[in-house]
């Protein structure tokens, strides 16, 4: 297999802006501009599409701006998607458009049997076959109890204690079993230990480079796309054997995401990364 196999889901920013504060980065009295918003998400499209990964689109409906982060779908599973249930009443209407789009491309939609939030693959990453879950901000640890029975693999909770990086992908990024990066103050001392004892090659990604969402990446067989501004973290790739690719994406930062919340990977978050080895 080789990365070529990517199946991504975006949703095009129509209807993208900011127009609620839900958290530390988004300000509704910060000017943000819808036309540059579309040309960054159409190269970051165009990026994808050159490294082979096919694009699927979900509609964008009026009124759910946050839609386009289609990472906090859910999480992709084989033929099956956990579906999100959103912490912030802001976006819960995007859960019937998610799920409606799901079923209609043949996946079995399953839902954690608890009240708890969890926002799908924004806070569920796996690096090899452990399933890492970050809790606190948005999803709940209660949450991911039940996906564990889901997923049937082990689900190992980390806590994240900088609410700059509110979910997982914001400060930690599988590139293959075994390999991530991560921006260690994110966690606490125990979610540290717990990457450390189980990831052979921890790479620390720099305070300036996280804060520009570097380790929001998507990681396409040894491609890494990412925010643009990240050159030490471009820098340590490379000696890593992988080949980066930024992307300006500052409108979306705006929101409190880039490169990997723009992206649901439809064939398996749990494939990605084994895929990446091929
Ligand atoms: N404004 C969105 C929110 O706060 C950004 C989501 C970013 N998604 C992600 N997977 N990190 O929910």
């Amino acid at each position: 297999m080789t990365g070529r196999q990517a199946r991504l889901l975006m949703c095009p920013p129509d209807h993208y802006g900011i127009e609620y504060e839900i958290n530390p980065w988004m300000s509704r009295a910060c000017e943000s501009h819808h036309g540059k918003a579309t040309i960054q998400w159409l190269q970051l499209r165009q990026i994808f599409e050159q490294l082979g990964a096919t694009i699927e689109l979900v509609d964008p409906v009026p009124g759910l701006p946050d839609m386009v982060f289609t990472a906090n779908a859910g999480l992709v599973f084989h033929d099956r998607i956990v579906s999100s249930r959103f912490r912030h009443v802001e976006r819960q209407g995007e859960s019937a458009h998610f799920e409606s789009w799901f079923t209609a491309h043949g996946f079995n939609v399953a839902s954690l049997a608890t009240p708890a939030p969890f926002e799908g693959a924004g806070d569920a990453l796996f690096c090899g076959d452990i399933l890492f879950a970050g809790y606190l901000h948005r999803s709940d640890i209660r949450a991911h109890t039940k996906l564990a029975h889901i997923v049937g693999c082990q689900v190992l909770g980390l806590e994240l204690v900088d609410p700059r990086f509110y979910h997982l992908d914001t400060c930690f990024c599988p590139l293959a079993p075994g390999v991530a990066l991560y921006f260690p103050e994110a966690f606490d001392d125990y979610g540290r230990r717990v990457l450390q004892a189980h990831i052979r090659t921890l790479i620390e990604v720099a305070e300036e480079d996280a804060v520009r969402f570097g380790c929001n990446a998507v990681v396409i067989g040894s491609d890494v796309v990412f925010n643009a501004g990240c050159d030490h973290l471009a820098e340590q790739l490379s000696v890593l054997g992988f080949r980066a690719h930024q992307a300006d994406l500052s409108e979306f930062l705006k929101a409190g995401g880039a490169a990997k919340c723009l992206t649901l990977r439809l064939d398996g978050e749990e494939a990605a990364i084994w895929k990446s080895l091929a």
